[in-house]
């Protein structure tokens, strides 16, 4: 199995580039961030509690995020792999990962993509134009999900680089090379 954790700041690609990966290497794309605003658009109570969250741009407390992730991964048991993109975010939610991956061979690589923060915040307003979301609008909320990334989410990188599976792919360039540097190290597995 290729377990990929597609890895970065808001608005460094990983959704766009995710989409791409799942056709050629036939995974599936988990994304929580995708996951909760089904929910929210569905009104549904987990779409209800996420929502004060991640319209502030913090993050959803571990346990809700958690037994979400778990849900979706135990109904898609006969997969060839997984792509999970926005998750994990914070270390809890890498033990969990890890501790649900155990039977199926654990997480492959870590493949981060990185974007200088300005670059990022001018992507995220442009994205906001069109996206819809909430958290796209305005320049504080794109700021502290930047900073909530810094803070709880970039540990994350070491922690797996100490597992000797996370890689830094610059993640600036047209989709199509930031695409091939990522199939290249993806081919290396
Ligand atoms: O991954 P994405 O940027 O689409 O996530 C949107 C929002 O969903 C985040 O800013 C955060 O509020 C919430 N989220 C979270 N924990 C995750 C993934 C997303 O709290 N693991
Ligand atoms: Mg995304």
């Amino acid at each position: 199995m290729i377990n990929l954790i597609l890895f970065g700041p808001p608005g460094s690609g990983k959704g766009t580039q995710a989409s791409r990966l799942v056709e050629k290497y036939n995974l599936l794309h988990i994304s929580t961030g995708d996951l909760f605003r089904y929910n929210m658009k569905n009104d549904t109570p987990l779409g209800l509690e996420a929502k004060s969250y991640i319209e502030k741009g913090e993050l959803v407390p571990d346990s809700v995020t958690i037994n979400m992730l778990k849900a979706k991964v135990d109904e898609n048991p006969d997969v060839a792999g997984y792509i999970f993109d926005g998750f994990p975010r914070t270390t809890p939610q890498a033990e969990a990962l890890d501790e649900l991956l155990e039977p199926k061979g654990g997480v492959s690589s870590l493949l981060m993509l990185d974007v200088p923060e300005e670059e990022l915040v001018g992507r995220l307003l442009e994205r906001g134009k069109t996206s819809g979301r909430k958290d796209d609008l305005d320049e504080s909320i794109i700021r502290n999900r930047q900073e909530v990334y810094r803070n709880e989410t970039m540990p994350i990188f070491d922690y797996y680089f100490k597992k000797g599976v996370s890689t830094k792919i610059w993640g600036v360039g047209s989709l199509d090379k930031v695409f091939s540097r990522l199939c290249l190290e993806l081919d290396a597995l």
